[in-house]
């Protein structure tokens, strides 16, 4: 069986099957925040396809060097899977090219951010395993939540686990196995619209009952703002618009989201982050 080893690096996984639900957007966000707080942090990409954080940390690296700022970017790799014709042979490849990559990145830094891809991949499953917080991003609909539970057509309550709480539970039992504390799983709605309606209410009411059923923490979250999908050429977060000349400049809008994003950072309880 896999062993997960301890880790000396506090390490934060972004996962969620369901594509497009704003891990990366997220996890940037979280990165550059983590940051500006003074620690050091190091990410990791696990989406090996699409990589939209390595090129969300690209083009930041683009626009310092293009704005002459030094201003110190994280220190990030992406895991390429393994090509081995034999599945047992490549997973255990797989498991290794992780463990060292976490191996490197865990030397300099206080957080290791992993992005996973939208979708279930054995680097996912393992670095699942590795979280010490794992956050959830998901999209204010029920198609998403049909990933962590089933829910009764008519009243909306929860009838069962589904394909992603069930493989969350898999990497905690393996984290457990590893003697290792358990990981904080934290779930938050993404892009929530600005207008109130049954759906939204709806959705609230079944996450709020569902965390006492799946042991996550439920805590508030993005709302839908075109700032977010703006910034990423140039490889800026809602945290730099005050201080870098050449971003956007700052709108109520912004200050709001900043807000949201501060809230969600206290809410999620990292170490060292209060006081
Ligand atoms: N709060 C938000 N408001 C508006 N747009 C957002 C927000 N968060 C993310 N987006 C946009 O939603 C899309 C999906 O976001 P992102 O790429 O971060 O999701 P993902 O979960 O990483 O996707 P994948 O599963 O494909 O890796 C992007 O176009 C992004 O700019
Ligand atoms: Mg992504």
């Amino acid at each position: 069986m896999q062993v997960i080893k301890p880790r000396g690096v506090h390490i934060i996984v972004l996962g969620n099957e369901k594509g497009g639900t704003g891990k990366s957007t997220t996890a940037m966000h979280l990165t550059v925040s983590i940051q500006k707080r003074g620690f050091r942090v190091g990410v990791l990409d696990l989406d090996t396809r699409q990589r939209s954080l390595t090129r969300y940390l690209e083009n930041r690296e683009a626009f310092f060097v293009g704005h002459g700022l030094d201003l110190g970017l994280p220190e990030h790799l992406v895991a390429s899977p393994s090509s081995l014709p034999d599945i047992r042979e490549r997973a255990q490849e797989d498991a290794e090219l992780l463990d060292s990559l976490v191996d490197r990145l865990e030397k300099d830094n206080d957080f290791l951010v992993i992005d996973c891809p939208g979708g279930h991949t054995h680097f996912s499953q393992l670095a699942h395993a590795m979280a010490n917080t794992l956050l959830t991003p998901m999209n204010d609909s029920f198609v998403d939540l049909d990933l962590l539970a089933r829910v009764d057509p008519e009243t909306y309550a929860i009838e069962r686990l589904s394909l992603y709480a069930e493989s969350v539970w898999d990497s905690r039992k393996l984290r457990g196995a590893s003697g290792l504390p358990g990981t904080d799983w934290v779930v938050i709605r993404n892009r929530i619209s600005a207008t109130k309606s049954k759906n939204r209410q709806r959705m609230d009411t079944a996450l709020e009952s569902l965390q006492k059923r799946i042991a996550f923490r439920y805590i508030s979250g993005l709302s839908d703002r075109v700032i977010y999908r703006e910034l990423f050429p140039k490889g800026l977060t809602l945290v730099d618009l005050q201080d870098i000349k050449g971003g956007p400049k700052m709108s109520m809008s912004h200050v709001a989201a900043r807000y949201e994003l501060r809230k969600l950072l206290d809410q999620l309880d990292l170490p060292g982050w209060q006081g």
